[in-house]
């Protein structure tokens, strides 16, 4: 039976949540040791930034939905990956994890190039390619890293804020897949020709110097914490699991390549690790963090206050 996506914008709609619902100042707080605060302090600066990664994702897609319904759900899954940052940018200001005015941290360099690139090529990609490339980093950074979160922090308001994300990324998941089972069911021809266009060589080679790092990248990461990668690793797996559920998915090129890439990420001993990404994560980490600038155009939207939804 085919997804109703109506049903879906109703259920996002009534399950809209805002920074005001949450008790900023409720005990629980004091959980959060010194120690634990120097080790996720960067963690959730990259964090806040990945959101807006998929925030920018969103963006893109609703300019090219292949219907209104899908394009007003995309708009609202805009705005909540921006609350999830917001969100996730209070809770480092009840955790002491913010300078004296509140400032925004800055993220990792490979978050940067990630921002950068969607501001870039976003609008241009195809539809397909796009849609196809949201879901890996959903299920690869927003939907792991989270767990990681819970698994080391104990305090009650950071379970409950993530109640609310975790509920939101669900839905976030099984649209995007959803959409791509929508995408591999339209005709043939149109796919092909979409990733022929999808096959421009700076194209390519823009997105696999920006996203093959920034995964091995939070892989460094969660090890340098001291955590075990074996859950980044189910994650990217899980796209692999409910990409292969659906009927018609696999006729989407860009999902085979993805697919592909997946399969190498959760292997460590792929020489695509020895060969590319961590050499890839080197290279990078070499570009000096003021050549990009801040990340650009979102600043002005990011904000611990709870007025925000
Ligand atoms: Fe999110
Ligand atoms: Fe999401």
């Amino acid at each position: 039976m085919a997804f109703d996506f109506d049903e879906m914008l109703q259920t996002v709609k009534d399950k809209q949540w805002s920074l005001a619902d949450i008790d900023w100042d409720a005990p629980g707080a004091e959980t959060m040791t010194d120690e634990l605060r120097i080790k996720m302090q960067p963690f959730l600066a990259d964090l806040v930034w990945i959101e807006h990664v998929g925030a920018r994702g969103f963006a893109s897609l609703a300019t090219k939905a292949p219907t209104p319904v899908i394009r007003e759900i995309y708009e609202y899954f805009h705005a909540e990956e921006q609350k999830h940052a917001n969100a996730e940018l209070a809770l480092m200001k009840r955790w002491g994890m913010l300078d004296a005015e509140g400032n925004v941290p800055e993220p990792n360099i490979n978050v940067k190039l990630a921002i950068r690139t969607l501001d870039t090529f976003g609008d241009t990609l195809p539809l397909s390619g796009l849609a196809t490339l949201i879901p890996l980093l959903e299920c690869a950074l927003d939907g792991a890293l989270v767990k990681f979160l819970l698994d080391e922090v104990e305090d009650p308001v950071c379970h409950e804020v993530f109640r609310h994300i975790n509920s939101d990324e669900a839905r976030h998941i099984a649209v995007d897949f959803q959409v791509l089972e929508l995408i591999g069911a339209g005709p043939l021809v149109k796919l092909l020709i979409e990733s022929a266009s999808n096959l421009k060589p700076q194209v390519v080679l823009g997105l696999i110097v920006v996203f093959v790092p920034l995964i091995n990248k939070m892989r460094d990461n969660i090890v340098a914490m001291g955590l075990s990668e074996q859950k980044l690793y189910s994650a990217v797996k899980r796209f692999k699991t409910i990409g292969s559920r659906g009927e018609f998915t696999g006729r989407i090129p860009a999902y085979h390549v993805l697919k592909a890439q997946a399969g190498m990420v959760i292997d460590r001993s792929h020489p695509y690790h020895r060969l590319l990404a961590d050499p890839l994560v080197k290279v990078t980490g070499l570009i000096p963090a003021r050549l990009l600038g801040k990340p650009q155009s979102w600043t002005e939207e990011i904000t611990h206050e709870p007025v925000a939804s």
